[in-house]
C-alpha cells in the first residue's frame, strides 16, 4: 500500500517506519523544516530502540521518503494518517487546533478518493468534527472517508509494539476503507477489530486511563505496606498473577508520567464531563498520582532534614526508560521541587541529558555528569528517578565511598533493601 503519514514525532516516525518495514510505501510530511532535513540526510530526531536501523533500511530501499509538503503526501497515497500532537489546555480539554488545521490542509488537496486516518489520541467524536471539516474545506465533492485507528505503542518499546500489537483498533462510519485498513495491517498478524468511530477513539481513553488507574492502584498499595511493614512488589506480584490482574503496570512508583498518560486522564475526566458524568474514579487516579511524589519528596526531606545546600544525585530525567523524552518527567518534577527547596543537584541520564537541558538548564545548581558512576561523588543523598536498567550495574562499593552520606532515595525499587543495607547504605525505597 502507498501511505502518507502527517507528523513525523515520535508516533508518526515509528509507525511510518514500521508500515514501511513490512513493505508498504510510506512518505512521511512534517511541517518543521529541520526535522525533515535530518531525517532525508539520515538522521533520527528521537532516541528509541532499533528504530535507526529500521529506518535506515528502509530509506535505502526507497520505502521511507519525508517530505514537508502535505499536498506531495495527499497526492503520494490513498490513506493518510494523521499524527500531529494533541497536547493539553490549562483546563484539562485537548487542543485539537493541529489536527483541525491539518484536516483543513488535506481538504484543500483532495483530488481523488483518500481514506483519513486520525492516529492521534482525540476525544470522541473528533471523527465526525474532521468529517465535517474536510466536507466544508475540500475544493470539490470528491469522496473520503474518516477512520480512528489510536496508537498504542510505549516510548522506548515502541518499534515492538508496532510490529507486534496486541490488536489493531479501526473504527468507520462505512465499510469503504475497510478492506485497505485491513491491508494495512494484515502483516502484522494482530487481532482486527472494526468497530465505530466513536467506540474506537472511546478505546484509546479508556485503555490509557485503566492502565494509569493499575498504576495508581499498586502505588496507594504501596503506602498501605510502607506504614504496615509489607513489601508491595510481593503484594502486586501475587496478585497480578491471577491473569485477570495480570502483573503489567502494576510497578509501585514515584508516579507515572510521560506525554500521554497524564493528559490523556485530563482529557478523558473532561470529555465525561461534557458528556454529563463526573468520572470521580479518575481524579483519584491522578490524585494518588500527585500524592505520590509528594511523598517521595516527603521522605528526602524527612530524611536528610535541610535541603538547603544539600547535594543531591539524580540518576534518571526521562520519564520512563529506553527513551529520552521529557516531557512531563516525574524525574524533572522531582529535580525541580529539589531545587526549589535550595538542594544541588548532580544529574545523569543515559539519553535524556540533552532534551533535560531544555527544562533545567545547567547551571551552578544543576551539574549535569557524562558517567553514571560519577554522579554519586561528594553527595549527602542519591535519587533514583528513572527505572533504566542499567542503573542496576551501578557500582554500589564506589558509591558508598564516594558519597559524603550513604543515603539512597529509589523511587524506581531498583535494588534489594536487605542487600542495600548489608552494603552500608540508608536505603529508602517505595512500599517495601
Ligand atoms: C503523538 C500523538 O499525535 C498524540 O496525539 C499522542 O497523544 C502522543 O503522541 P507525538 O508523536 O509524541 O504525538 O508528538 P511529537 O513527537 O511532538 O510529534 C509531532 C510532529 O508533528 C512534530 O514533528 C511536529 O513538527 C509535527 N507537526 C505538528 C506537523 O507536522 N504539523 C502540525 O501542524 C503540527
Ligand atoms: C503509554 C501507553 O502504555 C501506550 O499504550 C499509549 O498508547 C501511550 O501511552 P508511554 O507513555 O510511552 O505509553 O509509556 P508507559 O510505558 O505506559 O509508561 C508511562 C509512565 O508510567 C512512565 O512514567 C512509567 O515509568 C510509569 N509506569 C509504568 C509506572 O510507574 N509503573 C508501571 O508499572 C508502568
Amino acid at each position: 500500500m502507498k501511505i502518507t503519514i502527517i507528523g513525523t514525532g515520535y508516533v508518526g516516525l515509528v509507525t511510518g517506519a514500521c508500515f514501511a518495514e513490512v513493505g508498504h510505501t510510506v512518505t512521511c510530511v512534517d511541517a518543521d523544516p529541520k526535522k525533515v532535513a535530518l531525517l532525508q540526510a539520515g538522521g533520527i530526531p528521537i532516541y528509541e530502540p532499533g528504530l535507526d536501523e529500521v529506518v535506515r533500511r528502509n530509506v535505502a530501499a526507497g520505502r521511507l521518503l519525508f517530505t514537508q509538503s502535505t499536498g506531495e503526501g495527499v497526492a503520494n497515497s490513498e490513506v493518510i494518517f494523521i499524527a500531529v500532537p494533541t497536547p493539553p489546555q490549562p483546563d484539562g480539554s485537548v487542543d485539537m487546533s493541529y489536527i483541525e488545521s491539518v484536516a483543513r490542509e488535506v481538504a484543500g488537496h483532495l483530488t481523488a478518493y483518500r481514506i483519513i486516518v486520525d492516529k492521534s489520541t482525540v476525544p470522541v467524536k473528533t471523527g465526525e468534527k474532521v468529517t465535517e471539516t474536510i466536507k466544508r474545506y475540500r475544493k470539490t465533492s470528491v469522496d473520503f472517508d474518516v477512520v480512528s485507528n489510536p496508537e498504542f505503542l510505549r516510548e522506548g518499546f515502541a518499534v515492538e509494539d508496532l510490529m507486534k500489537p496486541d490488536r489493531v483498533v479501526i473504527g468507520v462510519s462505512s465499510q469503504r476503507p475497510v478492506a485497505a485498513m485491513k491491508e494495512i495491517y494484515s502483516p502484522f498478524n494482530a487481532p482486527i477489530i472494526v468497530t465505530d468511530t466513536n467506540s474506537a477513539e472511546l478505546i484509546k481513553h479508556a485503555a490509557n486511563s485503566f492502565l494509569a488507574l493499575k498504576i495508581s492502584y499498586a502505588n496507594a498499595l504501596s503506602v498501605i505496606c510502607e506504614a504496615a511493614g509489607a513489601n508491595v512488589q510481593e503484594v502486586t506480584r501475587g496478585m497480578g498473577l491471577d491473569n485477570r490482574i495480570g502483573t503489567r503496570f502494576l510497578q509501585a512508583s514515584l508516579g507515572f508520567g510521560g506525554s500521554c498518560f497524564p493528559k490523556d486522564l485530563s482529557a478523558f475526566i473532561h470529555i465525561s464531563e461534557e458528556l454529563g458524568y463526573d468520572f470521580q474514579l479518575l481524579k483519584e487516579v491522578q490524585r494518588i498520582n500527585a500524592d505520590q511524589m509528594a511523598r517521595f519528596v516527603k521522605k528526602i526531606q524527612d530524611n536528610l532534614w535541610v535541603l538547603r545546600d544539600k547535594r543531591i544525585g539524580v540518576l534518571g530525567l526521562a520519564f520512563k526508560q529506553n527513551t529520552d523524552d521529557v516531557r512531563t518527567s516525574p524525574a524533572i518534577d522531582l529535580c525541580q521541587r529539589l531545587l526549589k527547596e535550595g538542594a544541588k543537584l548532580r544529574v545523569y541520564d543515559p539519553e535524556a541529558m540533552e532534551k533535560a537541558k531544555a527544562l533545567l538548564p545547567a547551571s551552578d545548581t544543576v551539574e549535569y555528569v557524562a558517567d553514571m558512576d560519577a554522579v554519586t561523588d561528594g553527595v549527602d543523598a542519591l535519587a533514583i528517578a528513572t527505572e533504566w536498567p542499567q542503573f542496576t550495574k551501578l557500582d554500589l562499593a564506589r558509591a558508598r565511598k564516594s558519597m559524603r552520606t550513604p543515603i539512597i532515595f529509589d523511587g524506581r525499587n531498583l535494588f534489594d533493601p536487605a542487600e542495600m543495607e548489608k552494603l552500608g547504605f540508608i536505603y529508602k525505597s517505595i512500599g517495601r
